[in-house]
């Protein structure tokens, strides 16, 4: 028999390896773009529009500061539920600090009773705010400031743990790629480890300044650019390179 050398590299590595390789990248990438769509919809929509913005990552993580979410309803989606005049008493009630006593004396829970309360009770079946309850609208009323602080805590811990143990093993599989120049390796491998933190600290900081919201999708962009060429780079190696000629270069090695 003719002695065959076994280079650790991956496109001569035997097919159970591969497959379980395959699988995990083809799951994640999965994973990735299920992220994506869920992005749409908690971030794409905060802005009114469909799609993601720089308006929508101001919104979600800074806020509208400039008003609370029933003012802003009250001039968007919510303007045809009362005849002007009682539109615009809400909106002043709620610029004089939306106080408990002047909505019962002057005539705004009247407002709220005859215009919203078909829709926003639990009887409506909608899974809108209840308005029959003050404490739902005063929490309506109070200037948006954006993701809580205790909310950017649980999101922020939970992409850092998560997505560094999916860069681990997409980065090691990558490791064993051959051929591609040992800093350009090393950098795409140490990428998304710097653009996640980026990333995640641009939350915060978008949270005290909306001017770092660019910074947000700038550290998203170049997490996902990184993963997107391991991935190519693997699966290349893995299936189509043994196609075309023998890999006998040590990928440990920086061959
Ligand atoms: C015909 C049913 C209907 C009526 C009447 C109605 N709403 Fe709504 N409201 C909705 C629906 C559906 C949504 C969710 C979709 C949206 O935000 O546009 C909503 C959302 C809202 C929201 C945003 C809630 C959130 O958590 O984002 C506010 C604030 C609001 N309505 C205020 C009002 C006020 C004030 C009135 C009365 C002047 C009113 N609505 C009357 C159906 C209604």
């Amino acid at each position: 028999m003719p002695t065959t050398t076994h280079s650790i590299n991956l496109s001569s590595q035997g097919t159970a390896l591969k497959a379980l390789f395959t699988g995990y990248l083809t799951i994640v990438a999965i994973g990735y773009l299920m992220a994506l769509v869920q992005i749409q919809f908690t971030h794409g929509m905060a802005d009114g529009e469909m799609g993601l913005s720089i308006d929508d990552i101001v919104y979600s993580y800074y806020g509208k500061r400039s008003g609370s979410t029933l003012e802003s309803k009250l001039n968007g989606s919510m303007k045809v539920m009362a005849p002007e005049h009682d539109r615009l008493k809400i909106i002043n009630w709620v610029h004089k600090g939306a106080n408990q006593q002047v909505f019962t004396e002057s005539g705004v829970r009247q407002i709220f009773d005859k215009n919203c309360i078909s829709c926003h009770s639990p009887d409506s079946g909608m899974q809108i705010p209840d308005f029959t309850e003050f404490e739902n609208i005063a929490a309506k009323a109070e200037t948006d400031t954006g993701v809580s602080f205790s909310a950017l805590a649980r999101i922020s811990h939970i992409h850092l743990f998560g997505i560094a143990f999916i860069f681990m093993f997409v980065g090691l599989i990558f490791s064993l790629a051959s051929g591609i120049p040992k800093v350009l390796k090393s950098v795409v491998i140490v990428m998304p480890y710097i653009f996640l933190f980026i990333d995640i600290a641009s939350w915060w900081l978008t949270k005290l300044n909306p001017n770092f919201a660019y910074l947000v999708i700038i550290g998203g962009g170049a997490m996902a650019l990184s993963f997107a060429f391991m991935w190519i780079v693997s699966i290349y190696e893995m299936w189509i390179m043994p196609r075309i000629h023998e890999d006998n270069r040590d990928a440990l090695l920086d061959e």
